[in-house]
């Protein structure tokens, strides 16, 4: 039986750890794996304050799923495997870390009480990262990267050291930087937001727990009076039926509002070439597009031989709406870039072709006449690349694609330094 199908029957699982908000299952043959079921607890001031709210389970893992599913579509390691029912998920078991990273678009709540002097609303440009000890006794307290490394804490066999924190810090503004362009498309401000790592029994960091609408600040325009978030909870002088159906409704607005994370509007990339000699090419552009979420089309004009019709061609991506960067390929003389990029207001990326001549050739796309305004990329991963980070500004996800791309490259990096100091 599949790892969905065996999660399904109550006998195959076995409660292994129950906190404040959830539950944890074992599930029987899939030892890599847990059941996460929410509850309808909410609580605030280290559980001080405790209610159950009708429904808040089902909310509270659809807002995760929701969160989950969208970051991983971006790319971003997660323990999150799928939706099981209404109330629960499966998840990659991990061996928690227990600290909570907090990230910060906008100074408010305790960061004021810990920085006094600091004016409610400043912005950090640079997402400020901040980290606490999950110790509910000693109320979570604030930990420096020293404290962190002293602690000396290892999980699944990975030690946590600099270079872990480091990661798991850029993971977090990651994470966050991604969640805020998503909440942008309802013109919300995310203004913090909480999130914690486990290490896979494969000994990858990855992002668990939850993240629902007791992780995070969000102000509709930017406006505090507004917010949707648990704080609505905690600002209730006294906990009333009034107040709490308030805070349910909010609930409710943040589960609908995060299904539209993963709704990824469309945005296009048009390859012309020269040549049909210039495919295999134009593929390479294709793929690492597509690997960024952009949409691809390609066809075959000759700025020389058929200019009227390539003309034509570039009025069919011309004010249809979908945001569209040209790429053209054109060995020996490119006159079909300058040509597109004189005649339409799309951006347009020179990528001409390997060639021996190139070295000469290369000057058809580099020096043309005055009023042109295209540009030139010689690696085809490149160009599409730089595409990409044009159409970032209309389209979240490939915002987030981006974004992963560069965490990646420091990924690829840290494991192998990891890798080559665990073998010797
Ligand atoms: N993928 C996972 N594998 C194993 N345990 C997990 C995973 N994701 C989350 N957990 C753990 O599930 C437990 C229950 O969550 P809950 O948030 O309700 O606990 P809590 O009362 O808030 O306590 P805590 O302070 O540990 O978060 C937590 O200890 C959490 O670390
Ligand atoms: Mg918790």
């Amino acid at each position: 039986m599949s790892l969905t199908e065996t999660s399904k029957d109550p006998a195959n699982l076995t409660k292994q750890a129950e906190g404040k908000t959830k539950q944890i299952f074992a599930i029987k043959g899939f030892h890599d794996h847990v059941v996460i079921r929410s509850k309808n607890d909410l609580t605030a001031f280290n559980a001080a304050r405790k209610d159950e709210l009708e429904g808040k389970s089902k909310i509270a893992n659809s807002t995760t799923c929701n969160v989950f599913s969208y970051l991983q579509a971006i790319g971003l390691p997660t323990h999150f495997e799928t939706l099981l029912s209404d109330t629960e998920f499966i998840a990659k078991r991990c061996t928690m870390i227990p600290i909570e990273w907090v990230a910060r678009r906008v100074a408010t709540g305790s960061f004021l009480k810990r920085n006094p002097g600091v004016a409610e609303g400043y912005r950090f440009n640079d997402v400020k990262i901040e980290t606490f000890f999950k110790d509910d006794a000693n109320n979570d307290p604030q930990w420096t990267d020293e404290q962190i490394i002293s602690a000396k804490m290892k999980f699944a066999g990975l030690k946590i050291g600099p270079a872990e924190i480091k990661l798991m810090k850029k993971l977090t503004k990651t994470i966050f930087r991604v969640l805020e362009k998503g909440w942008a498309l309802s013109e919300c401000s995310l203004i913090d937001m909480k999130v914690e790592f486990g290490v896979t029994s494969g000994g990858q960091v990855v992002l668990a727990d939850v993240i629902d609408n007791d992780s995070w600040r969000v102000w509709p325009h930017n406006d505090k009076r507004l917010q949707l978030d648990k704080q609505t909870y905690r600002d209730l002088k006294e906990v009333t039926t009034e107040g709490l159906e308030l805070v349910i409704k909010n609930y409710e607005k943040v589960m609908n509002l995060t299904a539209k994370f993963t709704k990824t509007p469309s945005t296009r990339v048009v390859i012309f070439m020269g040549s049909a000699s210039d495919v295999a090419f134009c593929q390479k552009i294709a793929t690492e597009a597509k690997r960024l979420g952009v949409d691809v089309v390609l066809r075959v004009s000759s700025a020389h031989k058929t200019t009227s019709e390539t003309l034509s061609m570039v009025s069919e991506y011309e004010d249809g709406g979908v945001p569209t960067v040209v790429i053209a390929v054109a060995g020996r003389s490119n006159g079909l870039g300058p040509v597109i990029a004189g005649h339409s207001t799309l951006p347009v990326i020179n990528c001409p072709p390997p060639s021996e001549q190139l070295a000469e050739d290369v000057w058809s796309s580099l020096r043309m006449p005055s009023g042109i305004g295209c540009s030139t990329l010689l690696d085809p991963k490149e160009a599409a690349l730089a595409a990409a980070k044009i159409l970032a500004t209309h389209d979240h996800m490939v915002f987030g694609r981006v974004l992963t791309t560069q965490l990646q490259h420091y990924m690829t990096i840290y494991t192998a330094d990891h890798t080559l100091n665990k073998a010797h």
